[in-house]
């Protein structure tokens, strides 16, 4: 089969090659999904399980990629809730090869059943916003309504989903980013939104919950912005500032099926759009994954038609 793999750690994407891959085997509860449409975050390449199997061996050359949709064509011995030729998508391992690739062996578990009328596409550009957002919002950031959400990135991957997902839930949603991501930022959801490079964060007042999906500086900027009871959610690795009177949590997402049904469902019934950039194929990935401009939007790659 066709796979994008990386070897070299430090050439980042750029490092990406399109190669011959064996086509992996279904594992005990595994299936093998035939991929139709990978998504790729970029700061995997920063990621040590791109690199390293769980006891911390060398595991290149890596097939990146760690959200699909595809259809099932094999069972792996015990593996049940699917069956051969089902439409799927949801989230791989980050520790076993992934998605950008003809076929991709997974847990069942970490997979939900794509609906007829959602495609492959969309279907592919959902498990981690999706589910990073859902997590974020409602397990780790324990949103109630009526509560304010400070949605970091908000016309990104993560955070337009974030800002949808919170504002349905009746959160007043404050969206941030750069000067040309206001408008995008108010279409996917933000009552208003905060420049960061020129408006001053610090005039907010206080906010019930952040979502940040930046860290550093906007980070310990928005902790000193927690109500008290408050809730600073990071994404981008562990705390760098806590709320004087509230929580931090930080987290790394995980498939949920139950969760990918609820996210998928909203894509369906127009309460959430999906915010895909650019759609190329699997023979025009590497470019794709290396862009000359600024874009936004998740990229999604084509793998089959
Ligand atoms: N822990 C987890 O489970 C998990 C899950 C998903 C994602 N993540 C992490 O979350 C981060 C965001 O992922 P994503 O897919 O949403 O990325 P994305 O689509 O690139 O969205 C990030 C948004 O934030 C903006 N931004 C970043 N730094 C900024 C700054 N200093 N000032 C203003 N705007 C800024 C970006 O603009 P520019 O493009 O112009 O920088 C972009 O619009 C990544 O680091 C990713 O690894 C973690």
């Amino acid at each position: 089969m066709k796979a994008i793999v990386v070897t070299d750690q430090a050439a980042g994407t750029a490092g990406m090659t399109l190669v011959e891959r064996p086509e992996p085997s279904a594992a005990i509860n595994d299936v093998v999904v035939e991929v139709r449409a990978s998504g790729f975050v970029p700061t995997e390449l920063t990621w040590p399980s791109t690199w390293t199997d769980r006891r911390g061996s060398d595991r290149t050359p890596t097939i990146p990629g760690h959200e699909l949709a595809g259809v099932v064509t094999a069972l792996g011995y015990g593996t049940t809730g699917l069956s051969v030729g089902q439409r799927v998508f949801g989230l791989t391992d980050w520790y076993r090869d992934g998605t950008l690739a003809g076929y991709v062996a997974v847990e069942a578990r970490n997979l939900a059943p794509l609906p007829g009328d959602v495609d492959f596409p969309e279907g592919a550009s959902l498990p981690i916003s999706g589910l990073t957002a859902w997590q974020g919002l409602f397990e780790h950031g324990r949103l109630q309504a009526g509560q304010s959400v400070l949605v970091h990135g908000a016309a990104g991957a993560v955070g337009a989903v974030v800002a949808q997902l919170a504002r349905e839930f009746g959160a007043y949603v404050i969206g941030t980013g750069r000067a040309a991501d206001r408008q995008k930022s108010l279409d996917f959801g933000a009552h208003e939104f905060v420049d960061l490079d020129a408006d001053a964060l610090d005039d907010l007042g206080g906010v019930d919950l952040v979502f940040d999906v930046i860290g550093g500086d906007v980070q310990r900027r928005s902790a000193a912005l927690v109500r008290p009871g408050g809730t600073l959610v990071s994404v981008v690795g562990p705390v760098e500032a806590r709320p004087t009177d509230g929580r931090a949590v930080d987290f790394v997402v995980e498939s949920d099926r139950a969760q990918l049904g609820e996210v998928v469902q909203r894509v369906r019934d127009g309460r959430l759009r999906t915010n895909i950039g650019t759609v190329a194929s699997l023979d025009d990935a590497v470019a794709a994954l290396n862009p000359t401009e600024r874009r936004t939007g998740k990229t999604i790659i084509r793998v089959r038609r």
